[in-house]
């Protein structure tokens, strides 16, 4: 077995620091690139960890670069950006062994019509939808859509925009006034959705894929809402437990639905899926539909799914990577992890205030046994952390159930404030699950 490996990881998030953390702890690798990173990423790591931030997300060439650089064992292309940038598919071509979806499998994920026609074609359970490109056609659509639903609708761009394309309608003067909207969203709203809003509580479903076969992950829920019981603004995600509840009760219909009948469409479009599947599902009345794919891991999701993984990493996603996954039993661990995403006063809206201002307490928790810390806006400067950014770090915590766990990264997250309080952060992460476990 080799000991010596680099490996390299695109992307700058909390979850590419958490994959960073999955592929130090196999005694394959020596050392880690995280293009473009952030430094916090390198701090008290017992391997050597280098942020490299020459390269930009949306632009393979210069992803490339640090790859010619560093010359990794594997690249393990985290980030949607990169991966609708065809980063795998340059790489690829220029001899190294990467991870992720070349870009025509991307489409899953950066074209939301495309993936939409694909459950369509496949027999997916989905919202009902058309797509178009004119205003006139799409406000008729949504016109006789709203007389039969009698229910609120999404106004979708097609194309990618940092998870804020989705515009919620409630009736039909507001959808005729969101699709006008469109055209903020300049190339990526070009081609638009309308389409159901399905009402449900929502799950994230993750599984690895080798091209033929998958291997189902543990299930998760992402709190996406900036306050409380889902109250306030749509953000990148503010926390997340891992299994929900929700999902593992009909883990079964989920995969055979929502993942086996996509990794089977994704062959027979002639573009077999490696890498990891991220399914956004909606549980309505008992069944599952498909609100999106998305063809990597989720942020925050990852941060309490993949540390549940008791594989080495590398494995699998050599595994996944050389197409020999059936062959393979994962083992996760059988613990609940909760992660609690710790952000800038302001955000999602503008938290530019908080720029600059000083973290407390990250040192402690970073110490503290019971949780681990993955950071995202932080900028380190003389061992000191700063606020950089909107989401700022997660912690996460494990425990034998969602309460166990909940405990350990409220406590944690407790110990943490930022200059003139200005620290966010939910305090209702898991809630649902919360009643579920003392219902049950
Ligand atoms: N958790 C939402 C996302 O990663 O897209």
């Amino acid at each position: 077995m080799p000991e010596d490996l680099t490996v390299m990881i695109v992307g700058s998030g909390a979850r590419e620091h958490t994959i960073s953390v999955a592929y130090e702890a196999s005694p394959q690798v020596k050392k880690i690139i995280v293009a473009p990173g952030k430094d916090f990423m390198g701090i008290g790591r017992f391997k050597e960890v280098i942020a490299d931030g020459n390269c930009k997300l949306k632009d393979a060439e210069s992803i490339l670069r640090v790859a010619l650089k560093y010359e990794p064992d594997l690249v393990d292309v985290a980030q949607d950006d990169a991966l609708a940038a065809g980063t795998v598919d340059l790489l690829q071509k220029k001899g190294f062994t990467v991870f992720g979806p070349n870009q025509a499998a991307a489409q899953i994920e950066w074209d939301k019509k495309w993936s939409r026609n694909l459950m369509k074609d496949y027999g997916i359970p989905h919202p009902e939808y058309e797509s178009f490109t004119s205003t006139g056609e799409a406000k008729a659509y949504a016109s006789s859509l709203y007389k039969q639903l009698r229910g609120p609708m999404f106004i979708k761009a097609s194309g990618l925009c940092l998870g804020k394309g989705a515009l919620r309608a409630e009736n039909i003067e507001e959808a005729v006034k969101t699709i006008d909207r469109m055209k903020e969203f300049e190339e990526a709203g070009k081609v638009f959705l309308v389409e159901q809003c399905l009402v449900g509580e929502e799950f994230s479903f993750y599984a690895i894929c080798d091209g033929n076969n998958y291997k189902i992950l543990k299930s998760a829920q992402d709190n996406k809402r900036a306050f409380n019981f889902d109250e306030g603004d749509q953000t990148g995600g503010m926390g997340a437990i891992s299994p929900s509840m929700l999902a593992e009760a009909s883990s079964k219909e989920i995969e055979k639905q929502l993942v086996g009948k996509a990794v089977a469409g994704m062959g027979l479009e002639k573009r077999p899926y490696k890498g990891i599947l991220y399914v956004g599902g909606m549980m309505v009345d008992g069944k599952p539909f498909a609100i999106e794919y998305n063809v990597r891991w989720g942020d925050p999701e990852c941060q309490v799914v993949l540390p549940s993984l008791t594989e080495d990493y590398l494995d699998v996603v050599q595994a996944a990577i050389d197409g020999k996954l059936s062959g393979m039993d994962l083992s996760q661990d059988g613990l609940t992890r909760v992660c609690v995403v710790g952000a800038s006063k302001g955000y999602p809206g503008d938290s530019s205030a908080v720029k600059g201002k000083r973290i407390f307490g990250l040192e402690a928790a970073m110490r503290n046994s019971n949780v681990m810390v993955f950071g995202a806006g932080i900028k380190v400067e003389d061992g000191k952390f700063y606020a950089n950014g909107g989401r700022l770090f997660s912690i996460i915590a494990a425990g034998e159930n969602i309460v166990e766990a909940r405990e350990k990264a409220y406590d944690a997250i407790a110990g943490i404030h930022i200059d003139g309080n200005n620290l966010h952060y939910r305090t209702d992460i898991g809630f649902r699950d919360v009643e579920r476990f003392f219902k049950a």
